[in-house]
């Protein structure tokens, strides 16, 4: 692994600068190919990976890697976290300030890994890195900000209480992973919505 990463993934484990550290079980830092050409980024932990330590290892962890296996894709070949890095109670959303305060982390992954595209899932992140919201209204969708393509869909855990919604995360992410070779080939891709810098 990358030394610079593992420095960010010990302080995350031993993180204590918000009150989500008081409930947790296990902090869950990111986890993948510090080489990959894509981060995915989810909300925060929810129980199974409150317990290992891990993102996405529980069920909308198997929804996520069933899109892409779809597009041919295995789980270690990207890079996997969150916005948040510990498991709020009861899977609540994260508070505006515990993003706030964990956001250091999500910035050093990035700028480390410094990925081709950064692949969004949900309006929890679509919110607290672009602003945004509405993510069904916005997904598929490619941004560009501050010279960082994005790339924005559905919460795999979506996909579980909407069974149409697994359909629509395959498409994206194969979608996704085509852009990404365009990107790789120096292929100009078309920008759907381009921030003012
Ligand atoms: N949901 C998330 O947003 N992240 C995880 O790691 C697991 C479930
Ligand atoms: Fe630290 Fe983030 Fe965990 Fe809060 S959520 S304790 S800021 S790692």
């Amino acid at each position: 692994m990358d030394s610079k990463l593992e420095i960010i993934r010990r302080s995350v484990i031993e993180c204590t600068k918000c009150e989500l550290c008081k409930t947790r079980t296990n902090s869950v830092p990111g986890k993948g190919n510090f080489q990959s050409d894509v981060i995915f980024v989810g909300e925060a932990p929810g129980r199974n990976e409150d317990q290992l330590g891990e993102p996405f290892v529980g069920i909308a962890g198997q929804r996520l890697v069933l899109a892409l296996q779809d597009a041919g894709i295995s789980r270690e070949s990207v890079y996997i976290t969150n916005v948040v890095k510990c498991r709020p109670p009861n899977n609540r959303v994260p508070t505006i300030s515990e993003r706030g305060t964990c956001r250091d982390y999500l910035e050093k992954e990035i700028s480390i890994i410094k990925p081709k595209i950064i692949c969004i899932l949900g309006n929890t992140a679509f919110n607290s890195i672009l602003g945004g919201s509405e993510i069904t209204k916005y997904r598929g969708k490619i941004v560009k900000k501050n010279n960082q393509f994005y790339f924005l869909t559905v919460h795999p855990a979506a996909t579980i209480y909407n069974q149409e919604l697994i359909s629509v995360l395959k498409e994206d992410i194969n979608k996704l992973f085509g852009l990404i070779r365009e990107l790789k080939n120096n292929k100009q891709i078309s920008i759907d919505i381009d921030y003012p810098t």
